[in-house]
């Protein structure tokens, strides 16, 4: 992929850019009911994209970004000394907005509405969309189809969603053991992308069935927290634009299946509308590609290792103005726990960050406090913080 030196530069100014919007927003989050903020309420020049929660406003930016293989600071001139400067305008802001109608407008009246134009359609992660083809790709060696799509029906000749699906429990444990698995806790380490890689910060992640979750990152910034409480979720960060930002709608949906993952005997109810896939690989492993959608309307992909029958990776989508908003989480070293196989080593990936979680320990069926579930007090980052 085309991140790399660009996306580091994303990321430090992403980071540093929400540290001193919190600032602004905190105050009005005391007894205020527990809606997602849309983007023109927090922040200042929102012109095309009003109407959208802000975490979905922030990940459009994402998508931008991946999208043309920009990062922030190529259609923003702020940094870290010039806050306002993400709400003033310029010549690239301008010209984005323009391909926002644009794409819309071609999406309207070519093909019902329905979004299959996007940035990346054109852009492809480059500024200038290329008018010409390019006769060496043309006679030049196939790169592997991209197994990262939507698909509406089940390839001709793929096996039956059930019987992966079945596979991947057997190759888990088993119902039974499965079923016996209800709680756990866990703690480990974890690394951020870019410059944040080079911190070791402490996890803490606490889960019980059927759908409650919550994962804590201690950064040299403050805690991010993220909580899925069985019906209700947030995700705290000391230098987000809302320090606590309720879930709603898709995110929050999102979060559910992430919570029901943690506990995946319950794939099947989880995730329905099943369809497979041509077999793929991943690092040179063959994988079946399951895709279904969630009660919520979360389409969801999985991988599942043709030889072992584990799940190697899954992603979820979220719609956007914009284009589709896609979270993918690899496992891999799965280890033995309570009879159930867990993996030890998760990747979470997004369009402008990852997470490397490595887990020490997991401690099979103990009692979680409730409390480890409520919503997230507002955290602080430490003075020393930049
Ligand atoms: C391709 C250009 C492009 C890239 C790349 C981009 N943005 Fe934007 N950004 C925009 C446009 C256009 C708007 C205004 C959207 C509107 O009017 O609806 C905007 C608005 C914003 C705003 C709202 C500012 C305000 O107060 O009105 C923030 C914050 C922001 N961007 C942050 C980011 C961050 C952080 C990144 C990197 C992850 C990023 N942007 C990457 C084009 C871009
Ligand atoms: C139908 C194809 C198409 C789509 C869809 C599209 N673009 Fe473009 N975009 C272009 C073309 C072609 C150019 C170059 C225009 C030129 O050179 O005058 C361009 C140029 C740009 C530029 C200026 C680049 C520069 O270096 O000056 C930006 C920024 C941009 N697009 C952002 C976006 C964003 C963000 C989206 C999604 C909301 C998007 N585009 C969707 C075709 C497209």
């Amino acid at each position: 992929m085309k991140l790399g030196v660009k996306s580091t530069a994303l990321s430090v100014i992403a980071a540093v850019f929400v540290g001193v919007l919190s600032v602004a927003i905190v105050n009005g989050q005391t007894g205020a009911p527990e809606r997602a903020p849309l983007s023109e309420e927090v922040f200042k020049n929102v012109q095309v994209m009003k109407g959208i929660p802000v975490d979905q406003f922030m990940a459009t930016m994402g998508f931008f970004s991946a999208s043309l293989g920009m990062s922030c600071g190529d259609c923003h001139a702020a940094d870290d000394r010039n806050w306002d400067g993400f709400a003033v305008d310029n010549p690239k802001k301008r010209t984005t907005r323009r391909m926002i109608t644009m794409m819309a407008a071609i999406n309207k009246d070519n093909f019902g509405g329905r979004q299959l134009v996007t940035c990346y359609s054109c852009h492809r992660g480059a500024d200038r969309p290329r008018a010409t083809a390019d006769l060496a790709v043309l006679y030049g060696t196939f790169p592997a189809p991209d197994p990262n799509e939507i698909f509406a029906a089940s390839a001709p000749g793929a096996p039956t969603a059930d019987s992966v699906l079945n596979k991947y429990i057997q190759a888990l444990g088993g119902t039974q053991r499965l079923a016996a698995l209800t709680s756990y806790t866990a703690t480990g380490t974890s690394v951020g992308y870019g410059p944040e890689a080079a911190e070791m910060r402490a996890v803490e992640l606490y889960a019980k069935a059927p759908a409650q979750r919550t994962l804590v990152i201690h950064t040299g910034n403050g805690d991010n927290t993220s909580v899925y409480d069985g019906g209700m979720g947030w995700s705290a960060a000391p230098l987000a634009p809302v320090k606590v930002l309720p879930l709603d709608k898709q995110e929050l949906d999102g979060a559910k299946l992430d919570a029901m993952m943690a506990f995946p005997g319950q794939i099947k109810q989880a995730v329905g509308s099943w369809r497979v896939g041509f077999a793929s690989t991943i690092d040179d492993r063959e994988v079946e590609v399951v895709q279904g959608a969630t009660p919520g309307g979360t389409t969801a992909t999985f991988y599942f290792d043709k030889q072992t029958g584990l799940l190697t990776r899954w992603i979820r989508y979220a719609n956007s103005p914009v284009g589709r908003l896609s979270t993918q989480t690899d496992y891999s070293d799965y280890r033995d726990v309570a009879g159930v196989k867990v993996p030890h080593h998760m990747v979470v990936t997004w369009l402008d960050g990852r997470e490397t979680i490595e887990l020490s320990s997991v401690r099979p069926n103990v009692p979680v406090d409730a409390a480890k579930f409520a919503k997230p007090a507002t955290p602080t980052a430490p003075p020393a913080a930049r």
